[in-house]
């Protein structure tokens, strides 16, 4: 019996309870949330309780837990709910929506979710608890650090090198061999051209830090 928990009952957690009953891997899931009441449901699956009751679900054999709470722009709330989950000791899977194209030289580190549709090409390393959301495209050779959330139809093109705690905004674009410094966010639509150096925010077409 594999049992998972889904972190978070928001927007996100939708399309990664989407994705997962997809994959057909996992035979009981449960969702915790400090905002919706116990014994809610989403897409028919149960609200048990808040963060309050992880512990005690670990204890009932649910073994692997995963973050369903979205990013823009910040990462901290994923960061702090990881390094609870991971205190308790749960375990994170890779949870990739069957429609995904991803190489089998890719590298996908634990508790990244890969959307509908996205491609992952050749050589592609993607760091832990990622979001590479629907449609996006990591081309050959690119690194995605840990927590970075490539948006809704993002295109990283190939040798591209993205930081940790990114945010790539839908519908951007970095061209190829671009490197992209930890904590950057880069707005929906936006080209990004040049380096950026970390810790910023690029806009526009071609991006500029503003
Ligand atoms: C870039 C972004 C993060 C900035 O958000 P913010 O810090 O709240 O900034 P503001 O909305 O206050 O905008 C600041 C300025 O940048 C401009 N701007 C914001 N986003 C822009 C974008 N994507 N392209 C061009 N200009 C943009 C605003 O018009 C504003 O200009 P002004 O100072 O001349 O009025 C945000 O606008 C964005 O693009 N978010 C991505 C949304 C997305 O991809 N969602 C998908 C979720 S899965």
């Amino acid at each position: 019996m594999k049992r998972l928990i889904l972190v978070g009952g928001g927007g996100h957690c939708k399309s990664v309870l989407d994705a997962t009953l997809a994959m057909h891997e996992f035979d009981d899931i449960v969702i915790t949330d400090p905002d919706i009441p116990a014994g809610n449901e989403i897409m028919g699956y149960k609200v048990v309780g808040s963060d309050e009751i992880l512990p005690e679900l670990k204890e009932k054999g649910y073994h692997y837990a995963f973050v369903t709470v979205g990013s823009i722009k910040n990462t901290l709330v994923r960061r702090e709910l990881v390094n609870k989950l991971e205190s308790i000791g749960f375990q994170f899977p890779v949870i990739c929506d069957p429609s995904a194209i991803v190489s089998p030289t890719a590298i996908i580190g634990k508790g990244t979710f890969i959307g509908k549709r996205a491609v992952l090409n050749s050589e592609v390393k993607v760091g832990e608890h990622c979001i590479i959301n629907t449609g996006a495209i990591i081309e050959h050779e690119s690194v995605v650090g840990d927590y970075t959330h490539v948006s809704i139809g993002a295109i990283a093109c190939g040798n591209c090198n993205i930081g940790k705690n990114c945010f790539l905004g839908a519908g951007s674009t970095l061209i190829q061999g671009i490197r992209v410094g930890d904590g950057s966010v880069v707005g929906a639509g936006a080209a990004v051209t040049q380096e950026l150096s970390g810790e910023c925010t690029a806009v526009g077409v071609p991006a500029h830090v503003c």
